[in-house]
């Protein structure tokens, strides 16, 4: 890490990548025919996944990292923690993580965990305090 197109993935990687293109297949995306998986590795040794939820009111849409998010502390709990993140699109377009998504990771994801997403030259991987390096935290006492 930081992993670039050039050199190939590591196999743990490669299959989480593979499940996130897997969760893709699930899109509800009428309205911008993008479709996007997302898949978490948590520390407890579970894989889990989600995809972007649209509605017609646009702005209720859920991308696919979240819906993972939600549906992962749903299953295990709020102690959850994630040691990788990969998203990938069935559009063969860029799609690192959204801001908003980024944010709600950051209350359950390790600081060094890679994520692995489509970029415009090809899959990167990026630990997220790379690509959210000053999340919000009211640091409450
Ligand atoms: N989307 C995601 O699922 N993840 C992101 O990080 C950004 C965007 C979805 C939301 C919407 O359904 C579609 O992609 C187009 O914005």
């Amino acid at each position: 890490m930081p992993h670039s197109s050039a050199n190939p993935l590591e196999p743990a990687l490669e299959a989480l990548l593979s499940e996130a293109r897997e969760a893709a297949q699930h899109s509800y995306s009428p309205y911008s025919n993008f479709r996007v998986g997302a898949a978490l590795k948590l520390t407890n040794g579970s894989v889990v996944t989600g995809t972007n939820v649209e509605n017609v009111s646009y702005g209720l849409t859920i991308c696919a990292e979240r819906s993972a998010l939600v549906s992962a502390v749903s299953q295990f709990g709020p102690e959850i923690r994630i040691e990788a993140v990969a998203v990938a699109n069935l559009n063969g377009a860029a799609s690192p993580p959204c801001g908003a998504c980024r944010q709600m990771l950051s209350e359950f994801i390790l600081p060094d965990a890679p994520v692995v997403f489509p970029a415009a030259d090809g899959i990167r991987t990026m630990p997220f305090s790379a690509i959210l390096p000053l999340a919000f935290d009211m640091k409450l006492k």
